[in-house]
Parts: structure tokens; C-alpha cells; sequence
């Protein structure tokens, strides 16, 4: 709801306040985002005028208001507030002060529609508009919705000059409080790394120069009080709903205001602005919760799950898939891929994938990428005759795009080779590839005609938009590049609402509010160690929630990390998302089929919780834990690194729960690997055998070890505090009511509310 009185305004979502009001010259000034509060408030909220000046400038004379030191909504350049500005234009080739100023406002029902993708389906806005001395008109958007605050802000050049747009912010913003700021970055197979630091003199930027959202610097990022934790405290999330160069800051002031800012990259950027001619910028999202980490999580969670998911793809559950890219890679045919769907459809997959190779001369990648003739020696029946197949055998058909590239080895790039996206000096290569420039009309219409006509051509419910590599263009032509990229897909997928797109850029370079406008997932990785994905998944959950996190099982020794996981834990860190399986089925053994057919069963059992129940990241002594739950049911997950020598009691904390309640807690059914005893499987044969020899090889492959199990009741308080779980293997023999856990063992536990137990509370 948003209401303005007396110079107030005052928006509030569910739980939650955002006040600010105009001061006596007509600037924005901030006064709280918080808990709820009255307009009442103002007063009391606002922070009071000093008296030493020292060397600052007066902004009034009469009222002594100096820019410099207020929190503001937003701020210009030149008038006296130097921590940094959200705006930054130039006339002639010189920086130009701007001085913004309230001129009217407006409240409407629902997001005031934007040319770029935009946080949908409910909510109330304001547009406050400000204008400068000289006719520059600037509008703050904001829209507020039950769980977050949206901004972004358009400048409309209403002066008779033409000037160059630098910069423009989103949004800019000064809280108060201790703050530290958690950003995330990496690259290729390592994103989401976390990096914190507090709030100081020193600024700290997150940003992407790349041409796309990137690994390297997610848009995504936190604001902790100190002290903060994930159950307790101040956190603020901020995102950016855009796939193109962004840049956030952090600073703080001498008076204590941290000024916040979130937009397009200003690196190299330069958008001329025409007399008449205005600019908009992408949308920032603001979230706030006094509840610690999964507070905010949670709330922004939700809000990506209403209000940025498609409508078609809300709160609907995705299908378990196979892909053919690890298991594969180029080669296949299309016997090769109906034997594979046989096996994935056996194990309980939904989907079948079939990723890069179906086209042109594509054998590898240094080939065939712009073409969309299917590659009959492969597909003699086309991808209508494998999609009919598949769907024959109960599979869904789903394939894999890399539209926005051309290798210079295509026919498309031999009949148009001024199509690839090229600047003044010579040509460089990503990956073998060049991207196509999608500032052209006549190559957008290309990308959708052929794609359209692919879709049209077979019955295909599922595309992953695969794009890998980075930019060359740099500024304004990096942003007319999203913008024709949005183009494309709103062309391509608007009008085929029911197909499943999911975004994938060399893993997760593109996971980001701007793709999951279009796309309700993203790859989240190319790394599909279960260990590296710990990290990744677990920070991705900061910001975005499982139902975008395509999360696979794939084969061990991994393929980056030539670690060896157990089967059962790859199954357990991908059921926090998307799960999928991409890997040769051809050369699993027969206990490994049993057992990712008792993980796919488990999955489906509890599939809409893993995917859309609230979710919580728990601290523990030791390893990791991740729980998501819906009312009466709550599904943990327990991770352990290196297996200690005698480990300790371990407990298993699940909050939240109702009190006097019971619940029944059991762990999954899993299958341990016999060699993983070595030569202790003779302690517990009647024969003598060689650990390393052909009987025990084909045992293992036949006959799995059971885990240790746990199955009890207790009271949600019990539960909350923490229970104990069945010993580890301590090296004293074998029993079966141990957890035989190996390195990087887990196991996820399902607790649930039994109906015949309640009490009052
Ligand atoms: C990069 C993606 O991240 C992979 O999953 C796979 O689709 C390959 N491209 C195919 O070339």
C-alpha cells in the first residue's frame, strides 16, 4: 500500500515499511525501510541537522541544508553531496551538474509498465518526479509488493541540448546502521563464491563488464547489520533485474549512512540522449527482514516465485530430466539417444534433453553454430521422429539452443559474415565462436524465425538457451545488445507459454532476474560435484529460490574436480533444485540404477516441497544443512565434508516446527557401494577374498550395503533444540544401525507432522 500525506510518503509491503519524505527545497529524503512503522513517524525517523559545515556548501542558506549529509533518495552531482552519485551526464564532452527537485507524483494499482523486463502481477506504484532547473525530468519508480520494494528510475532529456547519459543508477539510497556487504563472484565452474567485508570509507563495488550478468560478479547481493546471522538480525537483499554490465556500491559515510546504489555498469557506457529523448533503466529489487539471512531469503524467494517467474511456470512443479550433454557430449545418434531414454525413462526421468550436436556440421564445437538444419546422419528421422519416440516411451522432448552464437565454420556466417558482433580491430574467438550482433533487427529476426520454426517442427516442451561466450561490445552497445536479446525471447516464448526454458551460460554466467523473467530456471553450474555445488547452491539460496536452480546428478570420479562422491550425495544436494541426471546410464551397475530409482521415487514424493517449500540454511558444528518445508512436513539435508576419525554425537537442529506437536523424523532409504569397505567386507564374509578381485567387483556392482537408519518421534521443541542422531562408523565392526558415511557422506531426513499426536499447544 502507498499513501502520501503531509510530504510523506509511506509504502508498506507485508511486515514491512519504506518512509521517505521531501525536504523544504524538494529533494527526496530518506527515512526508514524497516519495520512497520506510522507516517506519524516522520519526524522522529528523520535524522536531525547538525551545525558544522567545515568546508561543505550550503545547498540553502536560510534552512542550512547541506546535500552532503542527509539520507537521501537520490542525489545529483554538483550541488554539494560528494559521496557518489547515482547520475552522471555530459554536454559537449563535459560532466554537467544536476540538481532534481519534486515536481508532482502518482500513485497507480500495479507496476507502471517498462520497455525491459520488469517484477509483474500485483503491487501498488509510486512515480515521483523530479525535475532539474533546466528541463531534465527524472522519474523514481517504485512499486512495492507484499515481500519487496522495486526501483528504477527514467530520465527524459526535455532540454533544447543533446547530452551523453554516463550514468544512471537504478536506485541510490542511504541506511543507516553497521552494515556489511556480502557480494558474490567467481567464474566457470566456480560461481557464487562469497566475499564480505564491512561497510567503510572505502567503496565496494560489484560489478560486471562482461556484456552479460556474469559468474564473475552476480548482481545479487547482501546488506548485514553486524551481528546478523541467519536467524537473527537486520539483512537487506538487493537485485537487479537485468542480464547485461551491472555495478552495485556500498560506502559509508562520516555520519554514518551507508550509501547503496545498484544499476547498469557506467563502465565505457555512453547513451546519447536527443533532445526529447529519454532513458530507463532496469529494475532494482529491495528486500528487508529482521529475521537474519533466511528471513530475507525467504521473502525474496516468494517474491521471485510471484512476481518474476512467468505466470505459466509459477508454483509449478519441473519435470525430473536427463540431459545428454555429460553422458554424450557429440556423440550420439539417434539409436544411441532412444536407448538412453529407455534407461532414463526406467529410472524415473520425465524429460529428455538432448543438448548441443542435433544441427548443421556441429561434431564439436568448433562447427556449426548460426545453422539449424538437423543433422540427418544423426537424426535420420529428425527431431520429430525422435521426439515422437521419446514421447511413445512416456518421455517428454526437450532441446538444447545456442542461438546468439555463429562459428565462423557455418553456412550462416559464410552467407552473412557481417552479422557477427565485431568492433574495429581484428576478430577474437571465445570458444571458437563469435556472438551475432542483436542490435540488428534483420539478425533478431533471424534467431526467431529459425528458432520458431525448430519449436513448431517437433514436439518439444522443454529449451535450454545455452550462450557461451563474453561480449566485445562495450557501454550502450552492451545494453542494446540485452535489449534485442529481450526482444528475441519475448518473440520466441510469449507465445509459447507452456514451453520450459531454462538459461544456461557456460553454467551460470546468466543467473540473473532479467533471464528468470523468461526463463522460470537456470543451469546454475557446468560443476556438478555435489561438493563444489554445496557452496554454489547454498549461496545461490541467499537470493533466488530452488525452483530456478537446475541441480544434476552427474558421473564420479567428477569430471572437474576428479573427486568421487557417493551416488547418494549426488542425489542429495541436487534434490534441493531442479534435480536432473546427466550422465552415461549405459554404464551405470545395477545397484546404482536401484539407487537413483529410490532417489527419482523420493524426489517426485516431495518434489513440490523441495522446489517451492520455504527454505532455511541451518548452522551446525559440523558440515552443512539445508531444510525446506510447507506446513506439517520438513526435509533436511545433512552434509559432511571429510569424515572425522571418531566423530562425535551429532544433533540434528530443526526450528520452526510447532512445539507440542510430534513428529515422526526418518532418514532416505540409501544405498551404500560394498568396496567402499575394502578389504573389511572379510570381516563379515565366511570366505576369504580378494578385496581388489573379480568376485568383490561384480558384488559391488550387484549387491548395495544399506545405510543406518533413523526413524523416531518427537516433539517439535525437542526438535527445535536438537536431536540426536545414530553414531558414525567409528572402525569397531560393522552395524547395521550406524551411518556407514564415507568423505562427503549426508543423508536427508523427512520429518512430519504426525495427525494422531497433536496436542495443545
Ligand atoms: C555449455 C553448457 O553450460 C553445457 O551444459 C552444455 O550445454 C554445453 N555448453 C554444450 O555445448
Amino acid at each position: 500500500m502507498i499513501a502520501y500525506s503531509d510530504g510523506v510518503f509511506s509504502l508498506s509491503g507485508k511486515g514491512f515499511s519504506y518512509l521517505f519524505r521531501l525536504t523544504g527545497s524538494g529533494q527526496p529524503e530518506h527515512l526508514h525501510f524497516g519495520p512497520v512503522v506510522s507516517a506519524r513517524d516522520a519526524q522522529a525517523l528523520a535524522c536531525k541537522p547538525g551545525t558544522g559545515w567545515g568546508e561543505s556548501i550550503l545547498y540553502d542558506q536560510d534552512s542550512k541544508l547541506c546535500l552532503n549529509f542527509p539520507p537521501l533518495e537520490w542525489s545529483g552531482s554538483g550541488r554539494g553531496d560528494y559521496r557518489e552519485s547515482p547520475i552522471w551526464l555530459e554536454r559537449n564532452g563535459e560532466a554537467i551538474p544536476t540538481d532534481f527537485r519534486y515536481v508532482s507524483h502518482e500513485i497507480v494499482d500495479g507496476p507502471i509498465p517498462s520497455s525491459l523486463p520488469q517484477a509483474r502481477y500485483g503491487g501498488e506504484s509510486l512515480k515521483l518526479t523530479l525535475e532539474d532547473p533546466r528541463g531534465l525530468r527524472l522519474h523514481l519508480i517504485y512499486t512495492v509488493f507484499d515481500d519487496a520494494i522495486t526501483r528504477r528510475t527514467v530520465l527524459e532529456n526535455n532540454t533544447k541540448d543533446a547530452i551523453t547519459l554516463r550514468k544512471l543508477m537504478s536506485f541510490c539510497l542511504d541506511l543507516p546502521g553497521k552494515l556489511e556487504m556480502t557480494s558474490f563472484g567467481g567464474g566457470w565452474a566456480a560461481e557464487m563464491r562469497s566475499a564480505t567485508a564491512s561497510v567503510s570509507w572505502n567503496r565496494i563495488v560489484s560489478e560486471s563488464t562482461t556484456g552479460f550478468s556474469s559468474a564473475r560478479a552476480q548482481a545479487g547481493f547482501l546488506l548485514c547489520e553486524e551481528g546478523a546471522g541467519e536467524d537473527s538480525g537486520v539483512v537487506y537483499g538487493i537485485n537487479l533485474i537485468y542480464t547485461g554490465n551491472h555495478y552495485a556500491s556500498a560506502q559509508r559515510s562520516l555520519q554514518g549512512l551507508n550509501r547503496v546504489m545498484q544499476g547498469i555498469s557506467p563502465d565505457s557506457f555512453g547513451w546519447p540522449l536527443a533532445p526529447g529523448e529519454g532513458f530507463e533503466t532496469p529494475e532494482a529489487v529491495l528486500c528487508w527482514s529482521d529475521q537474519g539471512k533466511n528471513g530475507m531469503s525467504q521473502r525474496m524467494h516468494r517474491f521471485v516465485n510471484r512476481h518474476i517467474i512467468p505466470k505459466a511456470w509459477q508454483y509449478r512443479e519441473r519435470p525430473v530430466l536427463y540431459n545428454s550433454w555429460e553422458g554424450c557430449v557429440f556423440d550420439f545418434n539417434q539409436a544411441r539417444l532412444l536407448s538412453l531414454g529407455k534407461q532414463a525413462k526406467d529410472l524415473g526421468c520425465e524429460l529428455f534433453v538432448l543438448d548441443d550436436g542435433w544441427f548443421g556440421a556441429r561434431n564439436s564445437d568448433t562447427a556449426g553454430l548460426g545453422d539449424y538444419t538437423v543433422n540427418r546422419k544423426k537424426l535420420p528421422e529428425g527431431l520429430d521422429g525422435l521426439g515422437r519416440a521419446l514421447n511413445k516411451m512416456g518421455l517428454q522432448f526437450g532441446l538444447w539452443f545456442e542461438p546468439e552464437a555463429v562459428n565462423p565454420d557455418s553456412d550462416l556466417y559464410r552467407l552473412h559474415p557481417d552479422w557477427a558482433l565485431t568492433d574495429e580491430l581484428p576478430q577474437l574467438y571465445g570458444r571458437n565462436e563469435l556472438l551475432l550482433d542483436l542490435t540488428r533487427q534483420e539478425v533478431r529476426d533471424y534467431i526467431v524465425e529459425n528458432v520458431s520454426r525448430v519449436l513448431d517442427s517437433a514436439p518439444i516442451s522443454y529449451v535450454k538457451w545455452d550462450m557461451n561466450r563474453s561480449s566485445i561490445a562495450l557501454g550502450a552497445r552492451a545494453h542494446r545488445y540485452i535489449l534485442g536479446l529481450y526482444e528475441v525471447l519475448d518473440r520466441i516464448f510469449t507465445p509459447r507459454p507452456e514451453i520450459l526454458l531454462e538459461s544456461c551460460s557456460s553454467g551460470g554466467n546468466r543467473f540473473d532476474l532479467g533471464m528468470l523473467c523468461f526463463s522460470p530456471q537456470v543451469w546454475a553450474s557446468d560443476n556438478t560435484d555435489p561438493i563444489a555445488r554445496l557452496e554454489i547452491q547454498q549461496n545461490l539460496s541467499c537470493l533466488y529460490p530452488q525452483s530456478t536452480i537446475g541441480a544434476h546428478v552427474s558421473a564420479a570420479p567428477h569430471g572437474q574436480t576428479l573427486r568421487n562422491t557417493p551416488l547418494y550425495t549426488r542425489g542429495n544436494v541436487a534434490f534441493f533444485g531442479c534435480l536432473g541426471y546427466e550422465l552415461d546410464l549405459k554404464e551405470l551397475a545395477a545397484v546404482e540404477r536401484q539407487e537413483i530409482r529410490g532417489q527419482v521415487e523420493f524426489y517426485k514424493k516431495y518434489r513440490r516441497i523441495f522446489q517451492f517449500g520455504s527454505f532455511r540454511r541451518i548452522s551446525t558444528e559440523e558440515g552443512i544443512c539445508w531444510q525446506v518445508g510447507d506446513v506439517h512436513t520438513r526435509l533436511a539435508g545433512l552434509y559432511h565434508l571429510l569424515q572425522p576419525t571418531a566423530p562425535g554425537y551429532e544433533r540434528l537442529r530443526v526450528p520452526g516446527l510447532k512445539p507440542g506437536k510430534t513428529y515422526t523424523l526418518e532418514s532416505r532409504r540409501q544405498l551404500l557401494r560394498m568396496r567402499q569397505f575394502g578389504g573389511m567386507v572379510n570381516h563379515v564374509l565366511p570366505v576369504k577374498l580378494n578385496p581388489e578381485g573379480a568376485v568383490i567387483r561384480q558384488a559391488d556392482r550387484r549387491y548395495a550395503m544399506k545405510d543406518g537408519r533413523e526413524h523416531f518421534t518427537a516433539t517439535g521443541a525437542a526438535l527445535g533444540q536438537g536431536v540426536m542422531l545414530s553414531a558414525r562408523f567409528t572402525g569397531t565392526g560393522y552395524d547395521p544401525d550406524l551411518r556407514l558415511h564415507t568423505d562427503f557422506g549426508s543423508n536427508v531426513y523427512v520429518i512430519e507432522e504426525e495427525a494422531s499426536h497433536e496436542k495443545s499447544e
